[in-house]
C-alpha cells in the first residue's frame, strides 16, 4: 500500500492543511460532546500529521497498519504513544473520549464484514459519551471509474510524478499509483496497488446504528468528502 512511497508521504499530501483541518475537528468536537475532551485516539494516523495538530488539544495516541509511516509519526511527534496494529481487530485495553478515522482511511478495510469489524473495535475503544468520527471515502455512487490522475512534486532536488488510472473490481474501487521520483542519486519508477472498498453512507450508518452510536452525517465534512459522528449513550 505505501511501502516504498512511505518516505514521500509528507511531500505528496502537502497540499492538505492538516492544521485546518484540526481547527475544524476540534470545533465539532467542541459541538458534538457533552463534557470536557481530553483523551484522543487517531486510527490509520500515518505520519501522524493530524496528532502534530491534535496534541495542542487532547493526550493523543495513534494507531496504524504501516510500521513505514509510523516510523515517520514518532520522529515527527516524539513522546506520543503509537500503536502498530490492524484496525479491523485491536484492542489496546483503554477507552478515549474521541477516536477518529481521517482522510477516507476506512477504505482501506475494503469488505463490509472488514467494515463492521473495524467500527466495532472503533466503538469498543470509546468511554461512555464519546465521539467517532469517520471521513469515509467515495460511494459507489460518487466513485468515477476511468478516470486518469496526476500529481506532481517540483522541488530543486526532487521531482515526482505519480499516475494512476481509476477503476472498479465488485464493490472495490481500485487504482495503480504509478510514481517516477528523480533525486540526485537517480530516477526510479515503482507501482503501488490501493484497494479500497465502496461502501454507501446508509451502510456506514446503519453499522454504526447496531453499534448503539447516535449518528448524525455532515454532508461537507473536513475537505468535502462529509463526516459521519457517532455518539456513545452516556
Ligand atoms: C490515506 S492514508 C491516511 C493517513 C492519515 N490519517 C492522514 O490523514 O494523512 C491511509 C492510512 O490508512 C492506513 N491503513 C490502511 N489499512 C489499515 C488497517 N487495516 N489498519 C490500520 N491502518 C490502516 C495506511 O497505512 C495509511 O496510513
Amino acid at each position: 500500500m505505501f511501502l516504498e512511497s512511505a518516505q514521500y508521504y509528507d511531500v505528496i499530501y502537502s497540499f492538505k492543511d492538516y492544521q485546518a483541518e484540526v481547527q475544524q475537528l476540534v470545533a465539532i468536537i467542541n459541538e458534538h460532546h457533552l463534557s470536557e475532551v481530553k483523551s484522543l485516539l487517531d486510527v490509520a494516523c500515518g505520519t501522524g500529521k493530524h496528532i502534530q495538530y491534535l496534541k495542542d488539544h487532547y493526550e493523543v495516541e495513534g494507531l496504524d497498519l504501516s510500521q513505514e509511516l509510523l516510523d515517520f509519526a514518532r520522529q515527527c511527534n516524539p513522546g506520543i504513544s503509537y500503536y502498530h496494529a490492524d484496525m479491523v481487530e485491536f484492542d489496546l485495553g483503554r477507552a478515549f473520549e474521541v477516536v477518529t478515522c481521517l482522510f477516507s482511511s476506512i477504505g482501506y478495510v475494503k469488505t463490509h464484514e472488514n467494515l463492521s469489524r473495524a467500527l466495532t473495535c472503533m466503538a469498543r475503544h470509546l468511554l461512555p459519551g464519546g465521539l467517532l468520527i469517520i471521513e469515509p471515502w467515495f460511494t459507489p455512487d460518487t466513485w468515477n471509474p476511468g478516470t486518469v490522475h496526476a500529481h506532481f512534486i517540483d522541488e530543486p532536488d526532487l521531482k515526482i510524478a505519480r499516475v494512476n488510472t481509476s477503476f472498479t473490481e465488485g464493490r472495490l474501487s481500485c487504482f495503480d499509483f504509478h510514481y517516477l521520483i528523480g533525486t540526485p542519486e537517480g530516477t526510479k519508477h515503482f507501482v503501488e496497488r490501493h484497494e479500497l472498498g465502496l461502501f454507501t453512507t446508509e451502510e456506514t450508518s446503519a453499522v454504526l446504528v447496531d453499534l448503539g452510536l447516535k449518528v448524525t452525517f455532515d454532508a461537507e465534512g473536513l475537505t468535502g468528502r462529509g463526516l459521519l459522528i457517532g455518539r456513545k449513550p452516556v
